[in-house]
Order: C-alpha cells, then sequence, then structure tokens
C-alpha cells in the first residue's frame, strides 16, 4: 500500500494544534504496520530551517495559476519520508502557516494551499513527474482541500480521503479564484466547489473525495446536524454512507509521563506520588503560592470561542475562593488574551498565565496540574484531555465530539465498574462548568476516589494502533 498524506502542519516541524500531531503520528503508526507512506508538506522557513539537507526530487515549473515550485525529498524526525514543497514567492516568509505575525489571515492563502492540493493531486495522477505513485491519497481540512476536485479531473486519478479535523475552519474565498487556481468553470456550482456563492475548499474536500472521515465517532454524528453542521450538513448527511468517525490516538512515546524529559520528576500509575514533584515545580514556575494540598486546576489551549475560554475566566472568581489555583497557557485570540494576563494580575499566587506556545510548558501542565479543564463547546476529538488522562491528571470536559468519546465521568456506578476517568458537563455554560468543577474538587479530597481516578485514566490505551488500522481498511478497500 502507498499513501501519500498531504497535510499543512507536521509535528515537530510545524504544528498550529491538534492537526500538527495527528499528521505526525498517523503516518509514523501507518509506517510501522509496513504502509509505504509519504508526508508532503509546505516548504515553511521552519521546516526547511529543521531540514538542512533535503534533496530535490521534481520541478514544477508551469502549474497554472501558480509560481514555480521544486519538489523537495528527506525524512521526518522520525523516519517517515517526506516530501516538502519549495515555492519561496508562497511559502518563505516570517508568521505562521496561515497568518502573519499580527494574527491576520495571509492575503494569499488560496495560492498557498492551493499549491499544496494542486501537487497532491499531481502526484496522485498520471501526470505525475515522479516514479512513485500513491495507490491513495490522504488529505486533512480545507488547505488540502482542492486535491479532490483536482485529482476528479486528472488522468488516472487515485481514490482520496478527506479527513475533517474541524469543520468550523472551511477556507472560503471568491468564487472566481477557483478559475485563478487552475480549476474547470464546470465545477463552479453546487455540485462541485460552490458553497453559498463563494469557493469552499472544505467544500470541494468533501463533494470529490472517495471517502471522508473526522477524528471521533461521535463528532461524525454531530456535523450531521444543524447544531455543529456549519451549513455542511446537508452534504455529509447525503454523504454519509462514505463518512467514517475515526477517533485520533495520542503520541504514547512524546506523551509518557515515565519517560518524559520535560518533567522535574518522572512517574507511573505504580508511583504515582512522583506527580507531586512536578505540581511543586510547576507552583514555582508560574509564580503560585507553595501548597501541596490546594487543587491546581491547567488549562492548555487555542484561545478561541470553540474552546470555552470565557467560560473558565468566567468562574476564576470562585475558583479562587474555593480556594483552588489555576494555570493556564494558549494564545488566540487579542482580546481573551489580554483578559488571561490581567486574571493572573489580578490574582497573582493562585493564577498564573503564559500567552504563546510552549511545548515543554505543556507538558509541565499535564504532569503537574491535578485537574485539566477543558470546556469545549464543540470538539471534533480533543488530544488534551488523553495527555492529561495518561498523566493521571483527571480531566473536566464538556459533553461535546471526541470529549464524549474518551472521557468517562465520574459516579458511583462508572467509579465501582473502574471506569471513570474525568467530568463531563452536559450545557456549556458558567454554571454547568463550575458545577463540574465543584465535583471535581469534591473528588479530589477524597483520596480513595481520587487515585481510582487517576488508575483508570492512566491505564487507558489511547495509542494510535487500533485507529491506524481502522484508517487502513479504508484505504485498502478503495483500491480494490
Ligand atoms: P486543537 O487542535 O483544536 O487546537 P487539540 O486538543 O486537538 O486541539 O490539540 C491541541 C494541541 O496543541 C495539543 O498538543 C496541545 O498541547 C497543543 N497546544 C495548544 N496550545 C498550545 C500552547 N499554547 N502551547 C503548547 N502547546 C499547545
Ligand atoms: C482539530 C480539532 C481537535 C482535534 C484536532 C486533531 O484542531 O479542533 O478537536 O483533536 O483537530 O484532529
Amino acid at each position: 500500500m502507498r499513501l501519500l498524506f498531504a497535510t499543512s502542519e507536521a509535528a515537530p516541524l510545524i504544528k498550529t494544534g491538534g492537526l500538527g500531531d495527528v499528521s505526525a503520528a498517523l503516518p509514523a503508526a501507518l509506517h510501522g504496520m509496513g504502509v509505504d507512506v509519504r508526508i508532503l508538506l509546505p516548504g515553511y522557513p521552519q521546516v526547511l530551517k529543521a531540514l538542512p539537507f533535503l534533496q530535490p526530487a521534481a520541478d514544477f515549473p508551469l502549474l497554472p495559476g501558480f509560481p514555480p515550485a521544486r519538489l523537495l525529498s528527506g525524512a521526518m524526525p522520525d523516519g517517515v519520508p517526506l516530501w516538502v514543497i519549495d515555492c519561496p514567492e508562497l511559502y518563505r516568509r516570517g508568521g505562521g502557516p496561515y497568518q502573519d505575525e499580527h494574527g491576520q489571515d495571509w492575503l494569499d492563502n488560496a495560492h498557498r494551499f492551493g499549491l499544496l492540493s494542486k501537487i497532491a493531486a499531481v502526484l496522485g495522477s498520471a501526470d505525475s513527474p515522479l516514479d512513485w505513485k500513491p495507490d491513495v491519497l490522504h488529505c486533512s481540512d480545507w488547505q488540502t482541500g482542492l486535491a479532490p476536485a483536482y485529482l476528479h479531473f486528472a488522468p488516472d486519478a487515485a481514490p482520496c480521503v478527506m479527513t475533517i479535523h474541524n469543520l468550523a475552519f472551511q477556507g472560503i474565498f471568491p468564487l472566481h479564484t477557483a478559475l485563478e487556481l487552475g480549476l474547470p468553470g464546470e465545477c463552479l456550482q453546487p455540485e462541485g466547489v460552490e458553497y453559498y456563492g463563494n469557493l469552499s475548499f472544505l467544500k470541494a474536500g468533501l463533494h470529490y473525495a472517495s471517502h471522508i472521515t473526522t477524528v471521533s465517532p461521535f463528532y461524525a454524528e454531530e456535523i450531521q446536524t444543524d447544531a455543529l453542521g456549519f451549513n455542511m450538513q446537508g452534504l455529509l448527511a447525503h454523504r454519509r454512507g462514505v463518512l467514517s468517525g475515526i477517533l485520533n490516538g495520542i503520541d504514547t512515546t512524546e506523551w509518557n509521563p515515565a519517560a518524559d524529559p520535560n518533567l522535574v520528576q518522572t512517574y507511573d500509575a505504580a508511583n504515582i506520588k512522583g506527580k507531586s514533584a512536578n505540581k511543586r515545580e510547576l507552583q514555582r514556575y508560574m509564580g503560585l503560592y507553595a501548597d501541596p494540598d490546594v487543587p491546581l486546576l491547567g488549562l492548555v489551549s487555542r484561545f478561541t470561542y470553540q474552546k470555552g475560554l470565557d467560560l473558565v475566566l468566567e468562574i476564576a472568581p470562585q475558583l479562587v475562593e474555593m480556594p483552588a489555583q489555576l494555570v493556564l497557557l494558549g494564545s488566540g485570540e487579542a482580546g481573551m488574551q489580554s483578559k488571561v494576563l490581567e486574571l493572573s494580575h489580578r490574582y497573582s499566587g493562585q493564577v498564573g498565565a503564559y500567552v504563546g506556545f510552549d511545548e515543554r510548558l505543556s507538558h509541565m501542565i499535564e504532569a503537574g496540574a491535578d485537574i485539566f479543564l477543558m470546556p469545549s463547546r464543540f470538539e471534533p476529538c480533543g488530544l488534551n484531555q488523553m495527555y492529561s488522562q495518561r498523566y493521571g491528571t483527571p480531566p473536566v470536559v464538556h459533553a461535546t465530539g471526541g470529549l464524549i468519546d474518551t472521557v468517562v465521568d465520574c459516579n458511583a456506578v462508572t467509579l465501582k465498574r473502574g471506569e471513570a476517568t474525568g467530568f463531563v458537563f452536559d450545557s456549556a455554560d458558567a454554571p454547568g462548568l463550575l458545577g463540574a468543577v465543584r465535583r471535581a474538587v469534591a473528588a479530589y479530597r477524597n483520596k480513595k476516589t481520587w487515585r481510582a481516578l487517576q488508575r483508570n485514566g492512566m491505564a487507558k490505551d489511547f495509542g494510535w494502533s487500533r485507529s491506524a488500522v481502522a484508517y487502513r481498511d479504508i484505504y485498502s478497500r478503495l483500491v480494490r
């Protein structure tokens, strides 16, 4: 099985969220199962800097609508083969993959990710300049959404899988952009790439893909409803016969409390006492009062409406009152960032915050916090709640998407069955969250209950093996 895995992020080279984690860990798991997988990634400066020895593999001087580009070949740090698209005009600049330093979307994003889609499609068709031809193309999110559309009009095209990591991001541009990007006029219609009068990269992918997946079984249902379908529910319900929800795994090597180099002390379920040194260190590092007994709540998140950070800010005074401590790590909307910093100044010693992206601190929080907060309004899968269970830090989560699929609410029955791993609340508002936090803190005060919760979470298998097999089965079916 030869698989081309096209993505706009892959950790540790470039990552803004869970897509980066998944786009590294899933190909690695498939590679380990014998799938001949190659990752295709744009040549952002971060990628070219981290991989100075890439070799030229092919030239694309004349793709209609795009500046000249070159394909470079190399490998991910974990050894998975990698192709990088070098196109200085589109990719070599500061800022992030989607936005500039000031948080503004790049004005040429349609071309940046049109090129990624286009080259993925060329490599998946008879037009490819390479000898290696994929049996299947796997695309992720809107940034690769045009690939299935290009493939539809290409000779001898490979079948393709389109994975939705987050339906809220759809890659919307003026409709005529599709022509600039070299798509034929016949696809500018609802039975094509058109979406409410515009071009939508994601819609294109969902319409033309051979198979659609999303990152948890529950989210696969939710996106067919008016509440969480972001106006794609009709199309998705129509295509439900080829839609699968496959739960993300996590990288259990990278996220392993027994061998995590970011921790002051490693620990495991048999030696959970080692966790307390990490709490002490987190309190010190974030300028909180040293107190082994106060419940310490942690959060690592993009600061957006999706993640429900505003609910945490709303209940912060009650949390401080309890008393509990709070550590927040994240970045995103400017208004939320300043509110977080304000809060940490108002309650210094009890609330600590870092605005920015800090991989090491995210590990320190998973290990050092007692309770992890994830009050997302919607969550296609979510990774942090799995990391936190593995680190013996029971999560408090809203009942949505992948959070439902991965966290078992703590009650008398689930405790008795040895299944409880966290706290789930139904309504995404401040009272809902506060109620769940109060339940968590009460459980935290009961040593026996707390140890049981920690043990249950730490024993769960969140690795990729099962889900990687599910993806491979889909690829095999498409090839047959
Ligand atoms: P999403 O992809 O919607 O942001 P996920 O839970 O799937 O949510 O994945 C988020 C990933 O990004 C996790 O690995 C998380 O630890 C990481 N992350 C998010 N914000 C930060 C940050 N400020 N610093 C470090 N890591 C972060
Ligand atoms: C998206 C989703 C998140 C998911 C991640 C990886 O960013 O918001 O829930 O875990 O993709 O699939």
